[in-house]
């Protein structure tokens, strides 16, 4: 990147739910979180709760209304729960707005500035697909330990060996893939990265389109889908239908030794999409040598896709809430810089299986 970044990383992931108590509770036990801190009335927050959770740099956090009309509560009700704000890290707010108001297609918010134990931490919001946000953090002032009106905790959990965010992925309507895109690279400087064609990703019933946006040398990585039409219904617009709007569909997590960490996450109780015997058959033929044993790669359902730069591990898991909406990726890179376009037709018929189950294919 010739200039300097105006966006470092993303800072953290905030979902509103239904009840943060058991998201932060499942995200320690069954995924090896830390809690990092809290947030609510015993720290003089009237309106909600919050749990901050974190594993490698990994930070994510659960907040729920205690009042009926909260927004929280409205964003609840209308798309169960799911992620609400992508938090951004920049390293100078001002500078960044600034830049972004410069391209005149995304309208970033007044700067705010939140006095906290730790110093002054300053934020902008600004809007993205659906209910979905972007809060930008200036934290160049402030101590990051724990945010503005937490208390630090330190309840340690046995770590599933997660450690990064590699990608997050937006779902939105048919035919708005290409404006979702333009916003990120006109409004905000990204570049797009690699692109799938309809015929790459679609199965005997459903299709989509996708298209990949990056910035700071994949620092930020933002993969949009739209649905695509196939005989029956694809699963993305099972998506937007339960979700009620566009959102985030899966956030895919890094870990240096997907056997090991998939195999933890399983004991744990984490629930994974099946992927068929059948698909190990003929394995060997798609990807060439592997470090890894594939008999054990079957057991687990672990997916493997090459490209000209290497190959990677990556497994999905089912929901995580009541609706088919929000799912986890755990992903293991060996070189290969892709998101898996040889691995989409098996998970495609992985997630249609379900979705048949429940009565919509
Ligand atoms: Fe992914």
């Amino acid at each position: 990147m010739s200039e300097q970044p105006y966006f470092d990383t993303v800072n953290a992931v905030e979902y509103y739910v239904g009840s943060a108590r058991q998201w932060a509770f499942f995200h320690q036990k069954a995924m090896g979180f830390n809690l990092k801190a809290y947030s609510g009335p015993e720290t003089g927050v009237r309106d909600r709760v919050s749990y901050l959770m974190e594993q490698g740099n990994i930070n994510l956090v659960f907040t729920s209304f205690l009042n009926h009309d909260s927004p929280i509560a409205e964003h609840v009700k209308l798309h169960g729960d799911g992620v609400r704000d992508i938090s951004l890290k920049v390293p100078n707010i001002d500078e960044t707005s600034e830049y972004v108001k410069k391209r005149g297609v995304v309208k970033p918010g007044k700067v705010e500035t939140i006095k906290g134990d730790f110093g002054r931490m300053k934020k902008s919001v600004i809007p993205a697909y659906g209910d979905t946000i972007h809060s930008l953090v200036d934290l160049s002032e402030y101590d990051d330990k724990v945010p503005p009106g937490f208390e630090p905790s330190n309840i340690r959990e046995k770590s599933s060996g997660l450690k990064r965010i590699d990608h997050i992925v937006g779902n939105v309507e048919d035919r708005k893939m290409d404006s979702w895109v333009d916003y990120y690279i006109r409004g905000m400087g990204f570049e797009q990265l690699v692109t799938f064609d309809d015929k790459d990703i679609s199965t005997e019933y459903s299709s989509l389109r996708s298209k990949v946006v990056q910035y700071n040398d994949r620092s930020i990585v933002f993969p949009i889908n739209e649905p695509a039409l196939g005989l029956k219904k694809s699963q993305i617009q099972e998506y937007l239908d339960y979700y009620n709007s566009p959102g985030v569909q899966h956030i895919a997590l890094e870990t240096d030794n997907i056997i090991k960490t998939v195999t933890d996450l399983k004991q744990r109780g984490v629930e994974f999409l099946y992927t068929p015997a059948k698909y190990y058959d003929t394995l060997a033929e798609h990807v060439g040598n592997i470090d890894e044993d594939i008999e054990k790669l079957k057991e687990l359902y672990i997916l493997v896709d090459r490209d000209e730069y290497g190959y990677l591990l990556q497994i999905f898991t089912k929901p995580m809430g009541d609706r088919p909406t929000f799912f986890y990726e755990i992903i293991q890179r060996k070189g290969a810089r892709s998101f898996g376009k040889g691995t989409f037709k098996a998970l495609f018929e992985s997630i249609e299986r379900e979705q048949a189950r429940r009565g919509n294919l």
